[in-house]
């Protein structure tokens, strides 16, 4: 062979050899099982699923949800219904990692590497499932949002883990009061709570959990009232649900004040997130939640001042009354006032 073809021939092959060494060399080790250059990558992630752990696993460390979870609505396994802790939470574990830089065989893990978010919008996740749509199938509760819940967090009212649970409504087994026993008992209080101009508020027909509910807070000092302390304060549990009975059968009377103009410039305002609790005709959807229909304008006014300034104290109410100004409460109590009982 000549002598040229050779060196050709060996300067080919070191070309080569060199060529190969630069691609190992400079090839990232993720290039194949990863990156951008292979077809069903996509895909192979896309398959890749979040870890969920399952809601018993949460267990251990949150025992107060997992108990209120488990007994609720949203664990309802015999008819196969079942709201999992990580549907509202997002996965306990992430991906596996398959990166050059963290080649663990599995992804990060909730409590140490992963922080859960809670949802914030609750007014969105819980849509997803309850509002009302024409065609979802009427064996999943569904509401309208609007005239159900206005503006406001599902959770204002709504216990997330055990959704049934209604704020405030804890006093439904009760035993329920003797009216006649309570009639006799209320001769004390009629000069305060009888006629439209007294006092105090009127209690005619108002809701009889409720009633009892106000009492108890003004024993317990929940509403600072001295007046109202002194009346109640040695009444007994059994005494006040017999009071309330009383108060609760009695019918309601109208305050009406007669300023419609007044009424009508503040309905709008109201109308949002007051209906929903107390009703637009000022009868409340709950038996914790007042009537407001027959209260006078300037208690209501006052109440609504006392739970923004913390004299009553109210999760729901202080924060509904906390945006409130006077005038505002001067204008929702002179629509209030102004509703015909029914
Ligand atoms: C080993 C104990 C442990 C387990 C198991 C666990 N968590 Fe946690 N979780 C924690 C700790 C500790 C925190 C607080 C630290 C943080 O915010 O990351 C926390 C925080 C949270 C938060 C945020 C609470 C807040 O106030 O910010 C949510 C939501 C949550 N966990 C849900 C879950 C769910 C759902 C599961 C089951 C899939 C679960 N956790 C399993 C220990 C645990
Ligand atoms: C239907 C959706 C939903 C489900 C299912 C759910 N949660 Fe929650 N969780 C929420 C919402 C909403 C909040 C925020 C509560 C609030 O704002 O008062 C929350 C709050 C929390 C918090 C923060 C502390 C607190 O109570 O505010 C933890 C911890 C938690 N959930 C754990 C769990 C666990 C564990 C499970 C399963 C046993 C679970 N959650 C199931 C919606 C849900
Ligand atoms: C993934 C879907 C889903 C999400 C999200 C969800 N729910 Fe539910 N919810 C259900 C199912 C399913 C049931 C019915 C279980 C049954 O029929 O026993 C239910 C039942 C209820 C009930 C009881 C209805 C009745 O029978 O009286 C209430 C109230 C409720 N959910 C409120 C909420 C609230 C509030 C949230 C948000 C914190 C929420 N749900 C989020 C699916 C969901
Ligand atoms: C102002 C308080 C309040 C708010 C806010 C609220 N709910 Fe309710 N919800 C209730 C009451 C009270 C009931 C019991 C039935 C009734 O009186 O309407 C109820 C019942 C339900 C039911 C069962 C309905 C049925 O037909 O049995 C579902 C589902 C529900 N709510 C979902 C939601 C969702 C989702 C949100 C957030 C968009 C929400 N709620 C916000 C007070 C509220
Ligand atoms: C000396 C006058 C007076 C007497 C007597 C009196 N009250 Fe009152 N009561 C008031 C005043 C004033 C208020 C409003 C206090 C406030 O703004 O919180 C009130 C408020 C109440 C409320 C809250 C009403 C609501 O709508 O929230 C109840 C319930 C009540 N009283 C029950 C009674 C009972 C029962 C008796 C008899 C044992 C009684 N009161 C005797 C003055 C009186
Ligand atoms: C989430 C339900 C809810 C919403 C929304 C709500 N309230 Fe209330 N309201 C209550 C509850 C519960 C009480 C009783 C609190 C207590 O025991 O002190 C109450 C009490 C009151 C009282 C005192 C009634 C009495 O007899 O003493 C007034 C007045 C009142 N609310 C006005 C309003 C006004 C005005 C709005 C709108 C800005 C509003 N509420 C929105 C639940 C609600």
């Amino acid at each position: 062979m000549p002598k040229h073809i050779v060196r050709l021939l060996i300067l080919m092959v070191l070309f080569a050899a060199f060529a190969y060494g630069a691609k190992q060399y400079f090839t990232v080790g993720s290039y194949y099982s990863y990156g951008h250059y292979r077809g069903n990558a996509v895909a192979d992630i896309a398959s890749d699923k979040p870890k969920f752990k399952g809601s018993a696993s949460c267990a251990p460390c949150h025992a107060e949800q997992s108990t209120e979870w488990s007994s609720g609505v949203h664990n309802s396994a015999e008819l196969g219904k079942v709201v999992k802790c990580e549907v509202c939470h997002g996965a306990g574990g992430e991906r596996d990692v398959k990166g050059p830089f963290e080649p663990a065989p599995t992804g990060r893990d909730h409590p140490d590497h992963l922080k859960l978010a809670i949802p914030t919008d609750t007014a969105k996740l819980c849509t997803l499932c309850h509002e009302q749509m024409a065609g979802r199938p009427a064996q999943q509760k569904q509401i309208v949002v609007a005239t159900h819940a206005g503006t406001l967090q599902c959770t204002t009212c709504h216990d997330p883990h055990s959704p049934r649970t209604i704020a405030g409504a804890v006093l439904a087994t009760a035993p329920p009061g003797d009216p006649a026993a309570g009639k006799a008992m209320a001769a004390v209080c009629a000069g305060c709570h009888g006629a439209p101009a007294a006092a105090g508020p009127s209690l005619d027909g108002q809701r009889e959990a409720y009633l009892a509910d106000a009492i108890r807070a003004y024993k317990a000092g929940l509403r600072a009232n001295p007046i109202m302390l002194a009346m109640v304060q040695n009444l007994s549990d059994a005494n006040i649900r017999d009071l309330a009975a009383y108060y609760a059968g009695q019918s309601c009377r109208s305050a009406g004040n007669g300023e419609t103009a007044a009424a009508a410039a503040s309905e709008a305002a109201i109308t949002a997130n007051c209906v929903v609790c107390h009703g637009a005709d000022g009868v409340s959807r709950q038996p914790l939640w007042p009537n407001l229909a027959g209260l006078s304008r300037n208690y209501l006014a006052e109440a609504v001042k006392s739970y923004r300034d913390g004299g009553r104290k109210n999760k729901s109410m202080s924060a509904m009354a906390s945006g409130l100004t006077d005038i505002n409460a001067a204008d929702l109590a002179a629509y209030y006032s102004n509703i015909s009982c029914r």
